[in-house]
């Protein structure tokens, strides 16, 4: 007989964010995590020096290097995690690698609690508001998983830990506890969007898509609408039928509206993803090797759905237009083919030279129906091509725009929640490569920049709009032995967001 698991094995905790002040040495947590010095005298205190120095005479402080102190039955706290390297001032970067390490360190020790006092240490040119963001943002990547479709328990483990206070002084304390409630929200969000990437295409279809974002509107600030293709044939949106039209499971544009800004009518932040659910190329077929990765083509739809709860969780007072482009690309008798011209909602026509490049066809009928809603600025999240990846790897997504100072906001906002980005050119040189002998522009070209390609193609239906657009083939998802959606970059639009929001 096959061994059942636990639900709370295959199911995410609810991991609880709080702000603690007071002494450490009355702390009630099962494990404190503490840089060697606060550790050393936290031990002295409840009367566990002597266990401690013994336990951490070897250990090396260095940025790194963690180790975890069992102070034995008989202290009210059971154990220490030391985090070396930060009993002195160091770089943001140094404390987030500090911060990894720690946050891995306690992802497996036993216990329900933990005490983080590392947003003591001195980081340059960083406020306690960072630091405590920082460290809440790792503990929840860290401490998520995905285990829904696992029965054998043997291969399961997961965290006890369902809650980490973060210990401030009367001085940090607002700052910490704003930070807490913020990284409270984020969690559901991303949790989400690494959720709904790493679920399988056969579950994670454009109607499931919908059903999920469905959930959003028990908030009364939140409605959310749908066009079927139906309506999008209605609306002439004939870019994004090419690609559904190949599919048995009916393509969707899924619409999320939140009117959290104190006036209704205040212009809103547009946010639109691709959400293809399996890319199969279509009749210009993918090779079968990492096929299987193509189900992560809806990760663009995914983080822009994520960033939209946390903003929604957060009670950001901002407007919010979150539009999804749902659809799978498959190959059939009735597929496109490539020669076939189609036209989009915007009137222009296009001829499909590779049913492979899709993301840009769903997305520019979904890019000119959002521009209805008069948005302030509209940001495009996709896993749009694979030159992303060559060009920057895993590290950065990259950054289109035709409004610097969008581009700017958005690389500053990587740059804070630590999911970063770096823009890209959208030179008018690159745009005669788009020209067709038969319609008004191709899909694909070749002669290099891909990427840059794909935002071209997306910048002739943007020009009555601030816009930037996100290639995250390379940074929404991990291949290989950590395979995986990371939610990337609902981090990144989340604190976008709260900016925007004036908090
Ligand atoms: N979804 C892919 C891009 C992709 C590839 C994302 C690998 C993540 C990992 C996209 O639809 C695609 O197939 N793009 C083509 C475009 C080309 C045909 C112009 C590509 O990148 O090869
Ligand atoms: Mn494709
Ligand atoms: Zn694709």
């Amino acid at each position: 007989m096959r061994a059942t698991i636990s639900r709370s094995a295959r199911h995410n905790q609810i991991m609880k964010y709080s702000t603690k002040t007071g002494s450490l040495s009355a702390t009630r947590f099962g494990c404190l995590v503490a840089s060697l010095k606060t550790a050393r005298k936290t031990a002295a205190g409840i009367g566990a020096g002597k266990i401690f120095t013994a336990a951490t005479t070897d250990f090396s402080d260095h940025l790194g290097q963690t180790l975890i102190v069992r102070l034995g039955s008989r202290s009210p706290l059971a154990r220490i995690a030391v985090v070396g390297g930060l009993d002195k001032s160091v770089s943001a970067a140094d404390f987030s690698k500090a911060v990894k390490a720690a946050s891995s360190a306690l992802k497996f020790i036993p216990g329900k609690n933990a005490l983080w006092t590392l947003t003591a240490t001195a980081v340059a040119k960083r406020d306690p508001y960072w630091k405590a963001s920082t460290a809440l943002s790792v503990l929840s990547n860290t401490f998520y998983s995905f285990n829904q479709h696992k029965t054998a328990s043997a291969e399961v483990t997961a965290p006890t830990i369902n809650a980490i206070g973060i210990h401030a002084d009367e001085r940090t304390k607002a700052s910490v506890a704003r930070a807490v409630r913020h990284a409270q929200a984020l969690k559901t969000g991303l949790d989400w969007a690494r959720d709904l990437g790493n679920e399988p295409p056969n579950v994670c279809t454009p109607s499931y898509l919908l059903r999920e974002a469905r959930k959003l509107a028990k908030d009364p600030k939140v409605s959310v609408s749908v066009l079927d293709e139906k309506r999008m044939a209605e609306l002439n949106m004939g870019a994004f039928l090419a690609v559904s039209k190949g599919s048995e499971t009916p393509g969707k544009m899924i619409i999320v509206r939140y009117l959290g800004a104190r006036r209704r009518a205040d212009a809103p932040i547009a946010l639109v993803g691709k959400g293809i659910t399996f890319d199969t190329g279509g009749i210009s077929l993918k090779s079968p090797g990492a096929m299987d990765e193509m189900k992560f083509d809806m990760c663009g739809a995914a983080c822009v759905l994520g960033a939209t709860r946390a903003a929604i969780a957060a009670r950001l007072p901002i407007n919010i237009v979150t539009v999804v482009a749902a659809a799978e690309n498959m190959p059939s008798g009735r597929a496109t083919r490539p020669g076939d011209i189609v036209t989009s909602s915007s009137g222009r026509t296009i001829e499909i030279i590779n049913t492979d490049a899709e993301g840009r066809l769903v997305l520019c009928d979904a890019l000119t129906y959002v521009a209805r809603y008069k948005p302030k600025a509209v940001v495009d999240v996709a896993t749009l091509t694979g030159a992303c990846i060559v060009a920057l790897g895993s590290h950065a997504s990259a950054v289109y725009a035709n409004d610097d100072e969008l581009a700017r906001s958005l690389v500053a906002a990587g740059e804070f929640s630590g999911d970063r980005a770096w823009q890209m050119p959208l030179w008018d040189e690159y745009q005669p490569a788009l020209k067709s002998p038969f319609a008004d522009i191709v899909n694909s070209t070749t002669g290099g920049a891909g990427s840059i390609m794909a935002a071209c193609f997306l910048s002739r239906f943007t020009e009555d709009l601030s816009w930037a657009h996100m290639d995250v083939a390379g940074s929404a998802f991990s291949g290989g032995a950590n395979k995986g959606s990371t939610g990337r970059p609902v981090g990144l639009l989340y604190r976008y967001l709260i900016k925007e929001a004036g908090q």
